[in-house]
């Protein structure tokens, strides 16, 4: 299958030859098309080295030649024609207009007007230019027009700043090429309900009960499960994180609010994955004023409902319901008790008291919980964990023939 790798102008365009690299790994022939800008960055004769193949660096490339031909002319249709999927990476905010507007005014811009294949785009730039509403307003068009992307990540940036803009990682982009080939469409037919985030119960109009849950781990599991094919509802309590793209988002605020919203999407869904963090508590009276300063205050509490047990007692045939648990110390035992009380299929185990996992980081490590095994998956990135939890989800409907060597038995049986 031919694959075209659309670098665009940017810091990131270095990347785009690990990028080059990991697709051919995957039996892919790689072609590459460069913006002039791009050019600037890293030498065409880069991309021609690792893929064996002319690098086309503009429209007019060889026209102007005496002995040009109509197949230099027509180059932009011929790539437009003969390719699976186009992937831009880094996409750059300049050609993420153009592909909005439908300009066509340099290679790259034309052939993702004149091609039909799928097109998958992994923006890189500066986060002010990505947050810009004109960048916003550019990215949901595309999207709109089933143009896969792969959000950049948050962090360091080469101008100095700290924020979302950063390339994906070349694993996450391999993977949406891969899923738009068909080669990673596993969870096509499936509706994937997520929650994410942490509830808040109030105390008062302006105070609430809460948690440290960032939403990052949710969204992570959302984003990973909609780029596998599958049709997404993520029912999100408050966060940061812009949603990821095409996904259903229902947004929530307390507890009750995110048990309706899951109940009342129970008979679209085919698997449900809770990584929420759900208050267990809240305040029994809800002040209708601020409440004022006045010496100790005791608050009294009553529990929330246990959303993860009712979606189990209402779970249709077929349906698979995956928890998560978020413990501080004995966690293997509290994990499994919480398996076999909730009745759940999995329990995605995290032990929160490790530094920088867990709560609000980027990285975590799980145990995946059965009733016959646990399953460890090591640290890592919350975005690549999602997919190692998504293939362990996908091992329920397949039953296993072999154990791994890495499988713990949970119970002696
Ligand atoms: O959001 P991040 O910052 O990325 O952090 C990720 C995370 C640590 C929040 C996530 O990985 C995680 O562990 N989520 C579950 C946290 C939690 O509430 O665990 P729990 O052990 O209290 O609850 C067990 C399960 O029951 C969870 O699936 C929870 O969604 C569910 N539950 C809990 C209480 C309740 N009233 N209703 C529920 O459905």
């Amino acid at each position: 299958m031919k694959v075209t790798v659309g670098v665009c102008g940017g810091i990131a365009a270095y990347k785009a030859a690990e990028l080059v690299r990991a697709l051919e790994k995957h039996a892919l022939d790689v072609h590459v098309v460069m913006t002039e800008a791009a050019q600037h960055f890293v030498q065409p004769l880069t991309f021609a080295a690792l893929t064996g193949h002319k690098v086309i660096t503009g429209l007019w490339n060889g026209s102007e030649q005496p002995g040009a031909d109509a197949a230099s002319a027509i180059e932009h249709m011929d790539a437009a024609q003969t390719t699976d999927a186009l992937v831009v990476a880094p996409a750059t905010a300049n050609t993420l207009a153009k592909f909005a507007h439908g300009i066509a005014d340099d290679f790259l811009s034309a052939l993702y007007l004149a091609t039909t294949a799928p097109v998958i785009v992994a923006p890189a730039m500066n986060v002010n230019m990505w947050e810009h509403a004109a960048t916003r307003a550019n990215i949901e068009t595309l999207a709109a027009r089933n143009v896969h992307i792969v959000s950049p990540e948050a962090g360091y940036l080469a101008c100095g700043m700290t924020g979302a803009g950063r390339l994906a990682e070349t694993d996450a982009i391999v993977d949406a090429v891969l899923g738009v080939l068909g080669r990673r469409n596993d969870l096509t037919g499936e509706t994937v309900l997520v929650t994410a985030g942490g509830t808040r119960e109030a105390l008062d109009p302006v105070r609430f009960l809460g948690n440290r849950s960032s939403g990052k781990m949710g969204y992570a599991m959302a984003e990973a499960a909609q780029r596998r094919g599958a049709r997404v509802i993520l029912v999100t309590a408050p966060t940061a994180l812009r949603a990821p793209a095409n996904v259903e988002v229902v947004p929530v605020v307390t507890t009750e609010e995110m048990r309706h919203a899951v109940l009342g999407r129970l008979d679209q869904s085919t698997i449900v994955i809770k990584a929420a963090a759900v208050a267990d508590y809240r305040p029994r009276v809800q002040a209708d004023q601020k409440l004022r300063r006045s010496g100790p205050l005791t608050l009294e509490l009553e529990p929330t409902q246990d959303i993860l047990a009712e979606v189990v007692a209402q779970r249709r045939p077929g349906m698979l319901v995956i928890g998560f648990a978020a413990e501080t110390h004995d966690a293997l035992s509290h994990g499994r008790d919480k398996l076999l009380r909730k009745g759940a299929d999995a329990i995605v185990l995290n032990d929160v008291s490790r530094e920088g996992v867990g709560f609000d980081a980027d990285r975590n490590a799980v145990t995946f919980l059965t009733r016959d095994r646990a399953m460890e998956l090591p640290e890592m990135r919350k975005r690549e964990l999602a997919d190692h939890i998504l293939d362990e989800i996908l091992t329920l409907r397949r039953p296993r023939k072999v154990m791994d060597e890495s499988d713990v038995p949970v119970s002696g049986a």
